[in-house]
């Protein structure tokens, strides 16, 4: 089975990410960054994972683009879709619910929150400022959930057995 993890990373931190992921999850994985190709092919894949970061409550506007230039197709794969971002509990929750069509997360086989990090040596000078007066930070922190990944990559692998219920 072929899986294309289509993502948009400010920071790196996604790309991280992405990476972690495209070990875990089985099979043939192609990792494709939005903001060089913000057009893949996606006849030849099955699965299709999107993921992108929140800055400000938003994800990346190519994130978006992506989802609704494509939304038909999309409806047609087993999807799975994820942010990266530092707030946890209802408001990542939330943010995840805002950063994707509502048809997609009907849709989606798997969806996540697979946390986040502050890097300070790749903020501007403006970044550092409102991450410092909001998120009260001052240093670079990492809070990449990697069980979160290694759930998400099994979510995403799980085949659905309807004989199962008959056991
Ligand atoms: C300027 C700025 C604004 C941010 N705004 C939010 C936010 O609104 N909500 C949130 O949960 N995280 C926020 N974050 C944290 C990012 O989501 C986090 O750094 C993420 O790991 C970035 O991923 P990336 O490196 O792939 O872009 C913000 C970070 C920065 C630097």
């Amino acid at each position: 089975m072929r899986t294309l993890i289509a993502y948009m990373s400010t920071h790196g931190c996604t790309g991280k990410v992405v990476a972690e992921l495209g070990q875990k999850i089985e099979g043939e994985v192609v990792i494709i960054n939005l903001k060089e190709n913000p057009n893949p092919e996606l006849d030849s894949y099955t699965r299709v994972v999107i993921g992108g970061s929140i800055h400000a409550g938003l994800i990346q506007r190519k994130v978006k683009e992506f989802c609704q230039n494509n939304l038909e197709t999309l409806l047609q794969k087993e999807l799975g879709l994820f942010i990266c971002c530092m707030y946890e509990g209802e408001t990542a929750m939330q943010q995840l619910k805002d950063a994707f069509p509502e048809e997609l997360h009907q849709a989606a086989k798997y969806e996540a929150v697979l946390g986040g990090e502050f890097d300070f040596d790749k903020m501007n000078f403006f970044e550092k400022l409102v991450v410092k007066k909001v998120a009260k930070i001052r240093e670079s922190v990492s809070k990449i959930d990697h069980n979160a990944i290694d759930k998400f990559a099994s979510k995403m692998d799980k085949v659905f057995n309807p004989f199962l219920f008959l056991v």
